[in-house]
């Protein structure tokens, strides 16, 4: 199928930044396809953990990313047919997901997975480089942030009402040491990319950030 005229919504970003959330209520209010692209990465640490592959074992990683059975459904990412549930949600498996992230054979071989995401009527997509590397033909990319203190106050408020024990000062250093790992890696680091549109929303509701991608969205499309 040639898939260049299906429309891609890319929204990069640290950490934290509010971008699946605000990735996913696109993707509903548009009907479009979603695909969290930070989740493939956290499902394949976990799943290198449970399988007691090295987390820098790159052929060994790469092996397991080939053979590993991924889906999405209904807002739950299954691996090998069990759902992952919130296993793959934790500080420990994002810093997991950052790590494995680094190495380049294991972003190729998760590539092609996540570009098959790309069906009618169109993906909204979120994670590092999905406007630079993965789609970088997206109709809109957007580049969201949000300063760390304020995406640390979120992280806790957000573990804190799911009844998780957290401390603000041990999640602000690790959202800044994760900051510096996927923005200074070699491979596809984490950078705006030249044509996406910046989306600061350190003072702004998640439906006030929804609804500027929703009208950039509307801006593109011929009249
Ligand atoms: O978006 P997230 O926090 O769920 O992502 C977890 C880690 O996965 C992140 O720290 C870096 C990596 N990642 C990546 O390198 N490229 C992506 N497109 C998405 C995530």
């Amino acid at each position: 199928m040639n898939t260049a005229a299906i429309p891609v919504i890319a929204i990069d970003g640290p950490s934290a930044s509010g971008k699946g959330t605000v990735a996913a209520r696109v993707a509903q209010a548009l009907g479009f396809h979603y695909l969290d692209s930070g989740a493939l990465y956290r499902a394949l640490a976990n799943a290198a953990g449970r399988a007691g592959i090295a987390l820098d074992d790159e052929p060994g990683l790469v092996a397991l990313a080939q053979r590993l059975d991924l889906r999405f459904e209904g807002g739950e990412i299954y691996l090998d047919g069990v759902p992952a549930g919130d296993a793959i949600r934790s500080e420990e498996a994002g810093r997991a997901a950052s790590r494995i992230a680094t190495l380049p054979a294991v972003r190729q071989a998760l590539l092609e997975r996540q570009r098959a995401f790309r069906r009618p009527p169109g993906l909204v997509t979120d994670g590092r480089d999905m406007g630079t590397v993965v789609f970088p033909d997206a109709r809109l990319k957007v580049y969201l942030e949000a300063s760390v203190e304020e995406r640390a106050h979120r992280r806790y408020k957000q573990l804190i009402e799911k009844g998780i024990d957290a401390n603000l000062q041990q999640i602000l250093q690790d959202l800044r040491e994760r900051d510096a790992r996927d923005a200074n890696r070699a491979a596809a680091p984490l950078q705006r990319a030249a044509d996406a549109r910046l989306l600061d929303t350190t003072c702004m509701s998640i439906e006030e950030a929804v609804q500027t991608v929703l009208q950039w969205f509307g801006e593109g499309l011929p009249q």
